[in-house]
């Protein structure tokens, strides 16, 4: 086991670093500008036994049929993979919504509807971000936004953005498909499908904070006395009707001859569409209760209380600004992606993909990403085991880490992913864990002991980071032993890096041109409170 120490330089990992919004184990932080930010889960190097040339299949859904680069990924064909029953759920996002895209996302898969979701991304970094971690349920429809326009709420670019969302919803009537909108800062808590009575052309909700009696009517509400309705343009189901086509052509006109007027905010263009085609249209207006206002759900506890048990989406509009409307979902319980990442088709990873390599016949090593290699690991993987696996262990604790595996293809491997993947659906300590699936990996170990032939790596090649970069004189001793160094019993994303940096770790200052990813370009800061949400925040 005991090899020479070579010079750090050998094999660089890819993406030293990436964002990530999952929060798959507790390294989640948050940043300076309080958005949150985890350094990805990575699966590195899935080595094929034939061609030895490492790459990553999607070996779920028909991935041939994706196109080379998702540039070239059409809103029809995106439209047609995630259609289900005829139906898609459609939103819009730019990369600092993430967060708030994973926590709908969570609320979405809870209901079972998750598979019928396309995100229209606004951005390449969405783009890119969403369909790899779940490929095909995202598409970018050019121009994306720059992070320029995305700057300035109200400027002319960013109105060109929000006005194209009745495009991309006509589009998608246009291919007979029924077709949800929802805004991502929503959280659902019951199915809104049971809600959409009866065949109407299009269903929306209402924003006023007026309290109306249960019954109230379905019918387009009547401009107040200041001659004002609130239409909400942030959740609307239309079915492939000519009503609701024309529903969606007269408010992409509306938007274009008031396109001043309505300074970058689609919604009143929305309601006067409704107004002008009332006649024509076979309008339903969703209960209040079931789809309340952030203006009435989150301000008067007397009303939610009359109302329990009627909710289905929660908006957390009414609030102005990225962190606010976080806290806010947290304090009311509605912030999924602390206690239920993993529910999150963009928060599952390990052990369904690990499980499906595995079932291709192949080798595979997965790595946490804030790692770095000083040695070859792979003569480290001695005889012919099952899973090789490390110990998380320092003076106090004892714990196996699930950052770094290796598994061949057997029978008793293939045991070990199946039981960890009952166990995290099980999730029994989502509450106290906060979406760590390290305590379900210990558990199908302990589960599978008898069956599977396991091996534990060595602590001086592969040392936790609380041993590692804690105790020089452990280092001394064991010099030119180390192969994988973990940067774990830190929290935070700077810390880690400057950790790393401390320690003659940090590869991509020096070493950049070894990655295959290239000079990492600059990270982009991405200040929160730049980001408005789009409409009616503060009415
Ligand atoms: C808005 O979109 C139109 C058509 O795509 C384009 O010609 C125009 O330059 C855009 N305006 C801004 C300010 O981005
Ligand atoms: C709602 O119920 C009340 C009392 O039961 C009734 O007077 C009213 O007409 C109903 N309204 C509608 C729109 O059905
Ligand atoms: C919404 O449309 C109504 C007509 O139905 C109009 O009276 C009202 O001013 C509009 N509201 C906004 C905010 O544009
Ligand atoms: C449309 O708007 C006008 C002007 O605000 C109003 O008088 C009329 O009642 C509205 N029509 C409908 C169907 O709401
Ligand atoms: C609402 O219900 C909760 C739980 O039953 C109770 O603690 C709270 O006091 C109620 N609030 C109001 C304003 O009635
Ligand atoms: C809050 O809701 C209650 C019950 O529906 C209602 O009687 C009260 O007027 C509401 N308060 C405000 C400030 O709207
Ligand atoms: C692995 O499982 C398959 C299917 O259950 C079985 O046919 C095969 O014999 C098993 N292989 C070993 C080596 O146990
Ligand atoms: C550090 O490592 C040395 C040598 O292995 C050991 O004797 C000592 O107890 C360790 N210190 C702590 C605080 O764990």
């Amino acid at each position: 086991m005991v090899q020479q120490q070579r010079p750090v330089q050998s094999s660089l990992s890819p993406s030293p670093l990436s964002y990530s919004l999952i929060s798959n184990r507790p390294i989640s932080l948050l940043s300076r500008n309080g958005l949150l930010l985890v350094l990805a889960l990575l699966l590195l190097g899935v080595f094929l036994p034939w061609t030895g040339s490492p790459f990553f299949p999607f070996p779920n859904r028909s991935s041939s049929s994706f196109p080379s680069n998702w540039r070239d990924y059409s809103l029809d064909q995106a439209a047609k993979f995630t259609a289900k029953d005829g139906t898609v759920i459609v939103c819009a996002v730019s990369y600092p919504f993430m967060p708030f895209l994973n926590n709908w996302l969570i609320s979405v898969s809870r209901q079972k509807h998750q598979d019928k979701v396309l995100v229209i991304a606004e951005d390449y970094a969405t783009l890119y971000k969403v369909n790899k971690k779940w490929p095909g349920h995202a598409v970018l429809i050019p121009p994306a936004l720059d992070s320029q326009t995305a700057q300035y709420f109200g400027s002319p670019g960013f109105f060109n953005f929000t006005s194209r969302r009745p495009q991309h919803l006509l589009q998608i009537l246009e291919l007979g498909y029924n077709v949800m909108y929802n805004d991502v800062d929503m959280v659902w808590l019951q199915d809104p499908f049971q809600q959409l009575e009866g065949s109407h052309d299009a269903y929306f909700t209402d924003d006023r904070t007026n309290i109306k009696p249960l019954n109230h009517s379905h019918n387009l509400p009547h401009p107040d006395r200041n001659g004002v309705t609130y239409i909400c343009s942030c959740m609307i189901f239309l079915r492939p009707t000519n009503g609701a086509k024309l529903l969606m052509k007269t408010w992409i006109e509306e938007l274009k001859s008031g396109s001043k007027a309505y300074e970058g905010n689609d919604q009143p263009a929305f309601n006067w569409s409704l107004n002008k085609t009332a006649h024509q249209v076979d309008l339903y207006l969703l209960s209040q209760a079931a789809f309340p206002t952030g203006g009435l759900y989150f301000k008067n506890e007397t009303w939610v209380n009359e109302t329990k048990g009627k909710h289905v989406i929660i908006h957390n509009n009414y609030i102005v600004g990225f962190k606010n409307k976080m806290k806010r979902f947290r304090d009311f319980g509605l912030w999924l992606v602390d206690d239920h990442a993993l529910e999150s088709p963009l928060g599952k990873l390990e052990p369904q993909h690990l499980l499906q390599i595995l079932e291709l016949g192949y080798n595979v090593m997965y790595n946490d990403v804030d790692m770095v290699w000083l040695q070859d690991p792979f003569p480290y993987l001695e005889s012919s085991h099952d899973v090789y696996f490390t110990d998380d262990k320092t003076a106090e604790t004892s714990n196996i880490c699930s950052c770094t595996i290796f598994l061949r293809p057997t029978n008793g491997s293939k045991l070990l992913m199946k039981k960890w993947i009952e166990k995290l659906q099980a999730q029994p300590w989502s509450k106290s864990k906060k979406g760590n699936d390290q305590p379900a990996f210990n558990w199908a170990l302990e589960q599978t002991a008898h069956q599977v032939d396991v091996y534990l790596l060595s602590q001086a090649a592969f040392p936790t980071g609380g041993l590692y970069f804690r105790n020089m004189t452990w280092v001394k001793e064991t010099k030119g032993k180390h192969v994988i160094i973990h940067s774990n019993y830190i929290v935070g994303f700077k810390n880690k890096m400057k950790r790393f940096r401390d320690f003659g770790l940090w590869l991509v200052d020096d070493h950049a041109p070894k990655s295959p990813l290239g000079k990492f370009t600059k990270i982009q800061k991405t200040s929160s409170s730049k980001y408005r949400k789009t409409r009616k925040t503060g009415t």
